[in-house]
């Protein structure tokens, strides 16, 4: 049974196994999460993003990929690139976000990691709507959990405000 859960915080402090940045497709590092992630991560994690472009060109949007965590309380941060809002029709917005989850939780078990936490991706810089993006977050993990009972032992939902956090609990208690 993976537990689902969400508390609010900074996510670069909270430990887990692999820890989700919410990038761009360069890989380039930037503000919001990413910012926090690189920059409490240390050069390192940018270091092997550079190597990850150089051979395999962009990182498409809705994939994932995964580096070391430099110096943050994680053993992998997994890099994924969310629909920027208003770049793609709705409904393929809505499933490019549902990619994102679904292949940063396959990173992770990949990975043999026990606990992985997201941020609210797409939600900042990229504009997506927030409760639908919430909505299509949680789904995604539950379908993806459903399919894989024993990878995960917990999957975490890290919200940086308290309006976000507010918003994933009472998602969470449908
Ligand atoms: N911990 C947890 N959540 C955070 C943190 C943090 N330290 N910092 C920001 N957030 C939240 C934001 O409040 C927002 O809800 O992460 C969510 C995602 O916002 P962004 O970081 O702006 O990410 P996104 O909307 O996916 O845009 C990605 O922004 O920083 C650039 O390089 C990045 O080009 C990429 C784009």
């Amino acid at each position: 049974m993976t537990l689902l859960e969400t508390v609010q915080g900074d996510i670069t402090t909270i430990p887990v196994d692999a820890i989700v940045n919410a990038a761009n497709s360069r890989l380039a590092g930037g503000g919001g999460v990413d910012g926090a992630i690189h920059a409490a991560g240390g050069p390192s994690i940018l270091e092997e993003c550079r190597r990850i472009v150089a051979a395999r060109g962009h990182l498409p949007t809705g994939q994932a990929v995964a580096t070391g965590a430099g110096r943050l309380p994680a053993r992998f941060v997994i890099h994924t690139v969310g629909p920027i809002w208003g770049r793609h029709p709705e409904d393929d917005a809505v499933e490019l976000l549902a990619s994102c989850y679904r292949s940063s939780l396959d990173e992770a078990r990949d990975r043999d990691c026990r606990t992985v936490s997201f941020p609210a991706i797409s939600t900042g810089v990229y504009g997506f709507p927030k409760d639908l993006a919430c909505r299509t977050a949680v789904a995604a993990v539950r379908e993806w959990v459903a399919e894989h009972p024993d990878a995960l032992d917990r999957v975490l939902f890290v919200c940086f405000s308290a309006g976000d956090h507010e918003r994933y609990l009472e998602e969470l208690a449908r």
